[in-house]
């Protein structure tokens, strides 16, 4: 097996390190559109979640589920050199409110944006602003949209114009790890065994996998206490049962695996700023294996960047067709 990159061996990243830009003010969501409770107060609930879903809960669940894909469709179509971030946000934002759905990140902990935009080094939790993508830019743009009283989740990353090797195949690489993670969610499957498919796809290629961040249980709460480390740790031992539904969104570096945060209290950025990917689905556990609820109606976020290009499939295609 490769052993992991050393910081040291690695050249500079491609780009300047990314500093903040102005906030607009949070975007306003019609009032017939129905809202989770935090939207007033900030604070989610703190009650207990059920973590096996009914079946009017998965009904509701697939199309939480489309509608922030279709977002993330629809924004991703419109990533180029020279647009801001606060624009992408205004673009998903309205999508999501053209499809009846709370944006649901709006005064989730108090979070200012409609979505989440972390470009290169930053890892998560980026918040849109007025900072314009260059040519060269890597961006993750994570949508979360709530609808039918519950919640979908889902994020890709973006290439921006011109992107360096290095970079695009992060990138690749990461959508592959996340498919890898999804591929082994069937009843009986324990929790442990998604870090681990991720792992195998991203550490023997000297990337190293995000710890403080992982997948969540959610459903008519965003995050529930369901914890999916991206990471190998056996001591998550849940079996995993039909109804189950949570996300896969591992986050994984060119460089090493610190994380530091802005103080903005919400960007995250590698420690050596080196550049981070990620890609992020919502699934159900079914009777037989998995179903990815955040599949837009039609093609894939990733393939709107990719089209054409050699990264236009996953290495291990897993996606059953639409
Ligand atoms: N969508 C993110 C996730 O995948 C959470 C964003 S919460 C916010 O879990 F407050 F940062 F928006
Ligand atoms: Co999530
Ligand atoms: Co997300």
């Amino acid at each position: 097996m490769a052993r992991r990159k050393r910081r040291s061996t690695l050249p500079p990243p491609p780009s300047d390190p990314v500093v903040p830009g102005f906030v607009s003010p949070t975007r306003s969501v019609p009032t017939a559109i129905r809202r989770p409770g935090y939207a007033i107060t900030g604070q989610p609930s703190e009650r207990a979640a059920r973590a096996v879903r009914t079946a009017a809960e998965i009904e509701a669940m697939r199309v939480a589920g489309r509608v922030a894909a279709d977002a993330l469709v629809t924004v991703g179509s419109h990533v180029r050199p020279g647009i801001t971030t606060d624009e992408l946000d205004e673009i998903g934002h309205n999508a999501m409110i053209d499809a009846g759905a709370y944006p649901s990140t709006i005064n989730y902990r108090g979070f200012p944006k409609s979505l989440c935009s972390s470009v290169n080094e930053v890892i998560c939790h980026g918040i849109p602003d007025s900072r314009r993508l260059t040519d060269g830019d890597i961006v993750n743009l994570d949508v979360t949209a709530f609808i039918e009283g519950v919640h979908g989740d889902t994020s890709a990353t973006f290439l921006v114009g011109d992107v360096d090797t290095r970079s695009a195949a992060l990138v690749a690489t990461t959508r592959e790890a996340m498919h890898a993670g999804i591929a082994v969610v069937a009843p009986g499957a324990r929790v442990c065994d998604i870090g681990r498919a991720i792992e195998q796809v991203a550490v023997p290629r000297g990337y190293s996998i995000v710890r403080e961040f992982i997948g969540h249980g959610i459903g008519d709460q965003f995050h529930t206490s369901l914890q999916i480390p991206h990471y190998h740790d056996p001591r998550h031992d849940t079996v995993l049962v039909p109804g189950l539904t949570f996300t896969i969104e591992p986050m994984i570096n060119i460089g090493g695996p610190a994380v530091e945060m802005w103080d903005d209290g919400w960007t995250i950025v590698t420690r050596d700023l080196q550049r981070s990917a990620q890609f992020e689905h919502t699934v159900l556990v079914t009777e037989t294996g998995v179903e990815i609820l955040t599949r837009p109606t039609t093609g894939d976020p990733a393939e709107v960047r990719f089209a054409g290009t050699a990264l236009a499939a996953p290495a291990t295609p897993t996606e059953p067709a639409h």
